[in-house]
């Protein structure tokens, strides 16, 4: 029977077939991510809105359209977070993290929201996992972060992966790049989309992003960021790239890389999948040295990435087959419930898989649920204390010690 009531819009339900396929993802990450040295932190779901207005910049799609923001019960404007870098960095300094070794390196995995127009691959409320590392402006740390991302997509086996790769240089240079490309694109207003035009000089670097056909032809002719780049940056950029190169991970200098927020500096990169049509990037994320200080920290130079959990499961496009279970106890008599259940629970400390009949089915009911559930073996306790161990694969069935279950279990008890 359905229900009145459905998810909302853009929103989804994770149900077991896909639960276990997420986990396997999360698991896979985690292990990637503490093998570098990243520990794993939480921050909270919603934060001060000024929080992003500052950190991820008030001209950005996301904050001026995207933002889920309410008043609490005080009057206080609070937001979703549409992202998770700049609540690591609040964190980072709120904690005095800036005192600790630097850099300081973390993970982190969880749900975001952002109000964008649902399809497939796009949604209002999404997970990311992501990594910081925090205190470093080294290249090596860029290439790290990069290896990191591509090493998870690789075991994981998510096909048809392609990574571009871009530089933004220091903030000055990014600055006085700005200027020259407001002046190309105010040269050739009358050629733009509105929405690009209306945006010239508050968010000139989206017009590379858009998809109309005259702001494409106008963008062909666009100075390049990396096209400018000069001294340290130039250097900084190379240097990403050589180790890349002598980690043999394939990428594209794309000049035209522009990414969603305004933090960014230096090296910005995109993973993308054909697979996933319109919404093709998996995961991206680049250098923001600048953010910190913007916060109102002490400069701080840092690099980092978020994937799209639902981005890399729509690539994979495999749903985990169930696990069998070890065991299944089943009570041939009520009496024997307690004991069932006490057993259990042993046998699961034990690192054994087991499930118990919850439901009260007779143990001709039993069998078949154990059957339905691929249990491999049944232990079958009776009225009289005593107890059947029967494999389902055979069929064979025979007596088991009473006093000695679970060794007959773990031992494989033939
Ligand atoms: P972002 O590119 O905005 O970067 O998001 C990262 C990833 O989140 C995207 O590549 C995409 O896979 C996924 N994603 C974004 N929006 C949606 C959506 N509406 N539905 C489903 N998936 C989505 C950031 O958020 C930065 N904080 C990344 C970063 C970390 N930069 C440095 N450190």
């Amino acid at each position: 029977m359905a229900s009145r009531f459905q998810a909302p819009r853009g929103t989804f339900d994770v149900l077991p077939e896909q639960g276990r396929a997420r986990a396997r993802l999360e698991r896979a990450a985690a292990e990637i991510f503490a093998r570098a040295g990243y520990e794993p932190v939480a921050t909270p779901a919603f934060e001060d809105t000024a929080l992003f207005e500052r950190g991820v910049g008030k001209s950005t799609d996301i904050v001026r359209k995207e933002m889920f923001t309410f008043e609490d019960k005080g009057e206080r404007s609070l937001t979703l977070r549409p992202e998770g870098t700049a609540p690591i960095c609040r964190a980072y300094l709120e904690h005095g993290m800036h005192k600790l070794a630097q850099p300081v390196k973390l993970s982190y995995l969880g749900p975001f929201f952002r109000h964008e127009r649902p399809q497939a691959g796009r949604y209002r409320q999404f997970h990311q996992l992501g990594i910081e590392c925090i205190g470093t402006d080294s290249p090596l740390a860029d290439a790290e972060v990069i290896m990191l991302l591509s090493d998870l997509l690789g075991e994981l086996g998510v096909p048809g992966v392609e990574l571009r790769l871009g530089s933004l240089g220091s903030l000055e240079s990014r600055r006085a790049y700005l200027e020259d490309l407001k002046a190309h694109l105010h040269a050739h207003e009358g050629e733009l989309s509105r929405d690009v035009r209306e945006r010239i000089d508050v968010n000139p670097l989206r017009a590379f992003d858009s998809d109309d056909e005259g702001t494409r032809a106008v963008m062909e002719s666009a100075p390049t960021i990396v096209g400018q780049l000069d001294g340290e940056d130039a250097e900084h950029f190379a240097e990403v790239r050589a180790l890349l190169d002598a980690a043999g991970i394939a990428y594209a200098v794309d000049p035209t890389l522009v990414r969603g927020l305004d933090y960014y500096t230096r090296t910005i990169f995109s993973f993308v999948c054909d697979a996933l049509g319109a919404q093709s990037e998996i995961g991206g994320g680049g250098r923001y040295d600048g953010l910190i200080e913007q916060l109102g920290g002490p400069a701080t130079p840092a690099v980092g990435f978020a994937a799209g959990i639902e981005r890399i499961l729509l690539a994979l496009d495999e749903e985990a087959p169930a696990a069998g279970r070890d065991a299944f106890v089943a009570i041939a008599d009520p009496g024997q419930r307690g004991r069932a259940m006490a057993l259990a629970v042993e046998l699961r400390h034990a690192g054994i898989s087991v499930e118990v009949d919850l439901a009260g089915r007779g143990l001709k009911g039993q069998l078949k649920h154990a059957n339905r559930i691929g249990a491999a073996r049944v232990l079958i306790l009776e009225a009289d204390g005593s107890a059947q161990l029967r494999d389902m694969e055979t069929g064979e069935q025979r007596a088991a010690d009473p006093g000695n279950l679970v060794d007959e279990m773990t031992g494989g008890g033939s």
